[in-house]
């Protein structure tokens, strides 16, 4: 039987090169990904493994890793959606960028990944502690965490925030003034809904979302106390994961921790 075959988006630095490393240290062949096509092929190059170029952001770029996915391996085991930015200043054009990589992309990605995903795969969303629903309002928590939730209603929601940072109304409504914290709420809410469907779903497919904690990278910055490594530990955990493991849960430190 041939290995397992693993995508990780955004490998070219940082915590998601260090996933495909442990990934692959772990016997599952990686094909690595991201948006600067230079950077990522040098480091697969470093790492010994298979590129190819992806930008979350693009539709297009996403159906063609898509395509060449069918064409070349016909489905994926493990999706690790670890692409990620936290952008300087805060408006608009900020919160709707930001939301377009840390949340519509990762939707987006897994969505057209899905029908490719086989028997017991494991999808790992790369979250973080500033999604925490403390930093919105009690009404927000309810209508993110609503188990009728569907992925329209998120997307209206992340998109009224954008709205409503654009009119100088967010916090008003319960919103903080954080695009990157907002983007991880979102994509925290789309990882339950993503569970909820597939808990009925033949394949046994396992999906939760990771924190890995403040980690040395470029958007760390020097003075996180953890090394990409270590930060690459839970998401890795959660996409090995044997069958019968947590479905629809947040994650630290291989730890169950509040959404
Ligand atoms: N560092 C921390 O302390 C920390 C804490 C909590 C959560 N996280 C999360 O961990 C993940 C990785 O963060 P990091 O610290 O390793 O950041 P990083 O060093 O800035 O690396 C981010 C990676 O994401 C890729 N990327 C950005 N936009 C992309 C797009 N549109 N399409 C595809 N790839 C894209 C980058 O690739 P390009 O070079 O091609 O742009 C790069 O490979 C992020 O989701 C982040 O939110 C980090």
């Amino acid at each position: 039987m041939s290995k397992r075959l693993a995508v990780v988006t955004g490998t070219s630095r940082g915590i998601g090169r260090a996933i495909a490393e442990g990934l692959s240290s772990r016997g599952l062949r990686v094909l690595t990904t991201s948006r600067d096509a230079d950077l990522g092929a040098k480091t697969a190059r470093e790492l010994g493994l298979p590129f190819f170029p992806l930008d979350v952001a693009s539709p297009a770029s996403v159906e063609a890793l898509a395509e060449h996915l069918a064409q070349t391996e016909g489905g994926l085991d493990v999706l690790v959606n670890n692409a990620g930015v936290a952008l300087d200043g805060f408006d608009a054009g900020v919160a709707r960028r930001t939301l377009d990589v840390n949340f519509v992309g990762a939707m987006r990605t897994t969505d057209r990944l899905l029908p490719l995903l086989g028997d017991g795969a494991r999808v790992v969303m790369v979250s973080s502690g500033m999604g925490s629903l403390d930093g919105v309002s009690a009404a927000l928590r309810e209508r993110f965490t609503a188990t009728s939730l569907t992925r329209d209603e998120l997307t209206a929601l992340a998109d009224r925030f954008v709205a409503e940072v654009a009119a100088r109304t967010h916090e008003r409504t319960g919103f903080p003034s954080n695009a990157y914290c907002v983007s991880k709420i979102a994509m925290n809410a789309y990882t339950r809904i993503l569970a909820r469907e597939l808990a009925s779903d033949p394949r046994r497919i396992l999906v939760n979302a990771a924190c890995p904690g403040w980690v040395r990278t470029d958007m760390g910055g020097a003075s996180a106390p953890r090394s990409p490594r270590e930060g690459a530990r839970t998401p890795v955990w959660l996409a090995t994961l044997p069958d019968g493991g947590p479905s629809g849960g947040f994650f630290r430190d291989e730890r169950a921790i509040d959404w």
